[in-house]
């Protein structure tokens, strides 16, 4: 080598080289063309729609309750990387439209033979210990083969996504820890064994032909029915009406602070529904799904926020009816597009003064920093989810106003079974708040409100914003 040569791979002043990207010898590399990296990434794309279309379809029937929202999370994580490689292949001269063809049968096989796995085990095997391993395996080599200076865009969002596919790898490790045994290893070994020949071995294709299916030898059936596991119990109680005792004047704000925990906490209905909503509207564009999941993930949020708030209070959510009706109506007696007007009504019929506000200002008031900490960011995703309707269900409907008034019409056919669910025995709707606002006033060291203890109204013929359940019920 000359002299010369030598020189030009000096930089000034020893300055890290090529804007700090990577060094000569790695700029030098010319194994994947633009061509090779659209395929590339069309694989992790199509991994990662799959992904997203397990974990959502399995969160509303998932019982346990870390499972539905650790699946609400990495759904949401896994439509934000299908988004931007969307955006990253339209980039390479390549149409979008390409990115709906399935690159490999075997890929197909493997989505297939997961989504309609029987239970939690066979999910978190398939999902955690095959397909996320294997992404990673391929965002790693895909990094260590292609030029990072010419391809230095998609080198970004493949770094990002590595990032939290290891997030979701880490979690599914430690999640299989504690619901995998060895039997259930045993005996899920031939299955285990047909999702690794599903998958295209370093470039090759998948086992050729491909093993026959078996969980999916029966297509996949959705399944709206809430679960929850057995900390969750009197699901369809509805004795305690926490919109009524928030907007009565006569209780403290530091009292409402403990209403406000627990509506958050009961907000684990909302992924429960809108998990459904995603899952049975199919042909809408990738925005949609991505709106629409991180509004899900943001409404699991709220829910663990929930969670927190009696841990900070000391006290044992599990003592107390936490309702699904809501989720279950929803899902089981209406379309999902009334399912969405539901819940564009809801949203916006937080908006005003009284809704998200005031929750803040009493979260504020009460001088607990953790409630109106929960309340300010609660109210900022709401005003981001009344958007996301606006987007996504009010242009598809036409008129605002009739959307709304859909919405309205939409809720009252579902709130309105109070009388027949205390008449069929499902609950006896028991008053739960007089025994756990005393816990709590126990753990603030402080003399319970008379007036407080002896809240007793329900949602008997009561909605959620205070609307009375008329001609409808
Ligand atoms: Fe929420
Ligand atoms: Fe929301």
């Amino acid at each position: 080598m000359s002299a010369g040569a030598i020189a030009m791979t000096k930089s000034y002043h020893n300055l890290p080289p090529l804007a700090g990207l990577c060094n000569f010898t790695d700029a030098q590399r010319t194994g994947l063309s633009v061509e090779d990296c659209v395929s590339w990434m069309k694989v992790h794309h199509y991994l990662l729609v799959r992904l997203h279309e397990i974990l959502t379809a399995r969160i509303t029937a998932e019982p346990i309750y870390e499972l539905k929202t650790a699946f609400s999370h990495h759904a949401y994580l896994c439509a934000e990387h299908v988004a931007a490689i969307r955006t990253r292949v339209s980039e390479l001269r390549e149409p979008p439209l390409g990115l709906d063809v399935v690159p490999h049968a075997g890929l197909k096989l493997l989505g297939d033979e997961i989504l309609a796995s029987p239970s939690h085990v066979e999910l978190l095997l398939g999902v955690y210990e095959v397909v996320v391993p294997r992404l990673i395996e391929s965002l790693e080599h895909y990094l260590a083969t292609t030029n990072p200076l010419a391809d230095a865009p998609t080198v970004r969002l493949t770094r990002f996504c590595l990032l939290e596919m290891n997030d979701l790898a880490e979690f599914g490790t430690r999640a299989i820890a504690c619901l995998v045994t060895d039997a259930d290893r045993l005996r899920l070994a031939d299955w285990t064994a047909l999702l690794n020949q599903c998958l295209p071995q370093h470039g090759r294709e998948a086992t050729n032909p491909l093993p026959p299916p078996q969980f999916s030898a029966t297509p996949y059936q959705y399944d709206a029915v809430p679960r929850r596991d057995e900390r969750f119990h009197d699901s369809y109680n509805g004795g305690v009406n926490p919109e009524a005792f928030l907007y009565d004047e006569r209780f403290s704000a530091r009292d409402k602070t403990l209403m406000l925990f627990y509506k958050r906490l009961r907000e684990i209905d909302v992924p429960e529904m809108m998990a459904s909503i995603i899952h049975q509207t199919p042909g809408k564009p990738w925005g949609f799904y991505l709106d629409m999941s991180r509004q899900l993930w943001d409404e699991a949020r709220h829910a663990m926020l929930g969670e927190v708030g009696f841990v900070h209070l000391g006290l044992d959510w599990s003592r107390i009816p936490i309702n699904f009706t809501w989720s279950l109506n929803l899902n089981t007696q209406l379309t999902p597009q009334e399912r969405h007007a539901v819940l564009f009504f809801i949203e916006q019929t937080l908006m005003p003064k009284t809704g998200k506000r005031y929750e803040w200002e009493v979260g504020k008031e009460s001088g607990d920093p953790l409630a109106a900490l929960i309340q300010d960011f609660d109210w900022a995703d709401e005003v981001l989810h009344a958007q996301i309707g606006r987007e996504w269900y009010v242009k598809d409907f036409g008129d605002l106003r009739d959307a709304l008034d859909y919405g309205d019409k939409c809720w009252s056919k579902v709130m309105s079974q109070w009388r027949r669910y205390l008449e069929s025995g499902l609950t006896e709707h028991r008053n739960w708040w007089p025994e756990m606002y005393a816990a709590a006033c126990q753990k603030w060291d402080a003399t319970p409100d008379p007036a407080a203890m002896q809240f007793q109204t329900t949602y008997e013929d009561t909605r959620a914003d205070l609307k009375n359940i008329s001609a409808s019920a």
